[in-house]
């Protein structure tokens, strides 16, 4: 496991799915009914953006530090601004560092009681910073494991019948996108009332063509696929763009995930940012 988020967290795929997440759990929250969400690739929820790995590589600048110069309450920012007042909140916490939270801090905040977290993480020091970070947090809990065995361990949640599974793997296997696929329907078909959230990279075309194509001729519908792409996506060596599969999402989401999106473009792209919302399969 060489992966470590800490040196991308707060990039341009992190606000992108963070603040999706966000729209996704507020929806949740418009109901009155106890709702349980899974984050079955969580990292360590918290990143100090001043760290040396966050600084060697800069990759937040582009993302989160853009949108944080934009001024605070700017009319086009709606969409996004309860996000990065959390975000905002986070960085007051730690007195003008910047910190950023990753989604199981972001998750936990937007919790109400009564609702549940359930974080998997497989690296033994992130498992770690993870629990020190929840140890207080009655509403969340820890597992030191594989979050893909995890979809079908602890699907469908216990306490809730509505929920979210968010499943956002490094995509250091040549396979993972396959299991990814796998994953979201094994998702599915446990927890067939909840949302699925997957995040997956957008380096060139192909393999994502490919993703959609696995998940359409098992006859999976109502999916949503919502994709930022920095730059045409056409080297695959690079990371171009980032996509968030959505399936069984609230509705009319895809006018919510537009909205997000049109701020990121505007604040994050360099001319040649793109946002492109589509059913992959209709309903
Ligand atoms: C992209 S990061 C997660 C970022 C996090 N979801 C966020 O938005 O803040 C992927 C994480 O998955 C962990 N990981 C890798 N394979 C895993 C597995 N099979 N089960 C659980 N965690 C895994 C990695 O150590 C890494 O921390």
């Amino acid at each position: 496991m060489n992966y470590r988020h800490s040196y991308h967290a707060g990039n341009f795929a992190d606000v992108m799915k963070h603040a999706l997440v966000t729209a996704l759990i507020e929806n949740l929250c418009r109901k009155p009914s106890p709702f349980s969400v899974l984050d079955t690739h969580a990292g360590i929820g918290l990143y100090d953006l001043s760290g040396p790995q966050a600084q060697s590589t800069g990759e937040w600048r582009e993302g989160i530090g853009r949108l944080l110069q934009v001024p605070e309450q700017a009319p086009d920012m709606a969409a996004v601004q309860n996000w990065l007042d959390i975000v905002r909140t986070v960085i007051r916490e730690h007195e003008g560092q910047i910190f950023y939270p990753g989604s199981p801090d972001l998750v936990a905040r937007l919790l109400r009681p009564g609702d549940s977290l359930t974080c998997c993480e497989l690296h033994p020091e992130d498992q770690l910073s993870l629990k020190r970070l929840f140890r207080r947090n009655r509403g969340v809990s820890v597992h030191a494991r594989d979050g893909y065995e995890a979809i079908t361990a602890l699907l469908p949640p216990k306490d809730a019948r509505r929920g979210l599974v968010l499943i956002d793997p490094p995509f250091e296997r040549k396979d993972e996108f396959s299991r990814l696929a796998n994953a979201i329907m094994t998702a599915r078909r446990r927890f067939a009332t909840g949302i699925v959230a997957a995040w997956y990279p957008i380096k060139h075309r192909a393999p994502v063509r490919a993703f959609f194509n696995t998940l359409k001729d098992a006859g999976q519908r109502n999916l949503l696929s919502v994709e930022l792409t920095i730059r045409p996506p056409l080297d695959p060596t690079r990371l171009n763009g980032s996509g968030m599969l959505i399936a069984n999402p609230p509705f009319q989401f895809d006018e919510t995930a537009r909205n997000i999106l049109t701020p990121l473009c505007k604040h994050i792209g360099m001319g040649e940012t793109e946002a492109v919302i589509d059913w992959v399969v209709p309903q």
